[in-house]
């Protein structure tokens, strides 16, 4: 892991240099715009496990670049080195982070890849998988823009809508899930007002969300994530939209942790949440959300941040970094191939709308 300072002329989550994928630093955000070039699968990981790179969309094709890279430093081994290596650097990868699903889905992927040309040689296999995971970011991208449109139908002109972590063009290859909404709405001419949850204890809401809407012009207030209530009680937030980690198959949705406790609150404010997410987002393996793996996190992000520690030494500490919002609470799932409504999710859940629209 290599790291390249750049002047932030056009800021992109992900770049492809020729050799590596370089990954913007998002530790150091908002106030360091610098970038960390990958060339293996255990880089990689290792940059998904240190939050160099984080958001399910993009850890899923930071992964698919994890495991192009690693065939295309063994591209000259033989077969047998080849395979052996290939398989410690999926292992690497599928144990940098537990819960958001989209890594597992884009390992997936090149595993099929890799299995339906084994009999190609390690060179052209290198070519493929590294195809394959500019395919991937490129897609993302399109997928983000088709939900954008989708959720951006739901918000009213001068909607005021809250928003939980980071589910921006940060947390994806470009656009973003629920910013992505945001982003479409104002491209649609819409004035959208957007309140940003800090998003304790890792801060990606005070550091990401406000960061990228203050960039670009989309206004934008920052909260703690203890304030959203009182506002909510006021009248003072339209609507909530939050991206997922991992939607099971009867809607369960696991977010960054808080996400729970403001589902519970818009229900009690009559305040619609709903949940953005990509396909690759859903895990039909799974029934209900209380099968999803949590991450726990170390405790010195709950005890302090970076330098300054606030807590005492020998306290207690739990970091779990996700939540589960029952499907109950949500209103409608976004997808980029349409809205699934909470009545269809308590009937049908998501089972045949996933195999409709991803064969
Ligand atoms: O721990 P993080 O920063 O990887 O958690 C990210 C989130 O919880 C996002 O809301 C989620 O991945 C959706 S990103 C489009």
């Amino acid at each position: 892991m290599n790291h390249v300072n750049r002047q932030a002329d056009s800021v992109r989550t992900l770049r492809w240099n020729g050799k590596a994928i370089e990954m913007i630093d998002q530790r150091l955000l908002p106030h360091h715009i610098e970038y960390v070039a990958c060339d293996s699968a255990r880089s990689v990981a290792d940059a998904i496990r240190n939050m160099v790179v984080r958001g399910a969309p993009a850890i899923g094709v930071a992964a698919a670049y994890g495991v192009a890279l690693e065939a295309v430093r063994l591209r000259n081994a033989d077969r047998e080195t080849f395979a052996t290596n290939m398989q410690a650097g999926f292992a690497a990868l599928s144990a940098s982070r537990p819960t958001a699903v989209n890594l597992f889905w884009a390992l997936d992927k090149m595993k099929a890849l890799l299995q339906a040309n084994g009999n190609k040689s390690p060179a052209e296999l290198a070519s493929l998988l590294l195809r394959q995971a500019h395919v991937m970011l490129e897609e993302d991208i399109r997928i983000n823009r088709d939900m954008g449109r989708h959720g951006a139908a739901l918000l009213p002109d001068g909607a005021r809508v809250l928003t939980h972590c980071n589910a921006g063009a940060l947390a994806t290859a470009g656009h973003g899930t629920a910013l992505g909404v945001f982003r479409s709405a104002v491209e649609a001419g819409k004035h959208i007002a957007v309140f940003a949850d800090e998003t304790r204890p890792f801060l990606q809401g005070a550091r990401l969300t406000a960061w990228e809407m203050v960039q670009e012009h989309i206004p934008v207030t920052l909260i703690t994530d203890n304030m959203s209530g009182y506002l909510m009680s006021r009248g003072e937030i339209d609507a909530v939209v939050v991206g997922a980690d991992r939607v099971a198959a009867n809607g369960d949705v696991a977010n960054k942790i808080g996400t729970y406790m403001v589902a519970v609150l818009a229900q009690r404010h009559h305040i619609p949440f709903y949940v953005a997410c990509p396909l690759s987002t859903i895990d039909l393996s799974l029934s209900s959300g209380k099968d999803i793996p949590i991450e726990e996190r170390p405790a010195d992000e709950v005890k302090g941040f970076r330098d300054c520690q606030w807590a005492p030494e020998g306290v207690a500490i739990r970091n779990p970094a996700f939540d589960v919002t029952p499907v109950e609470l949500v209103t409608a799932l976004i997808t980029e191939k349409g809205v699934v409504d909470n009545a269809a999710l308590i009937r049908n859940g998501l089972g045949d709308f996933v195999r409709k629209h991803q064969p």
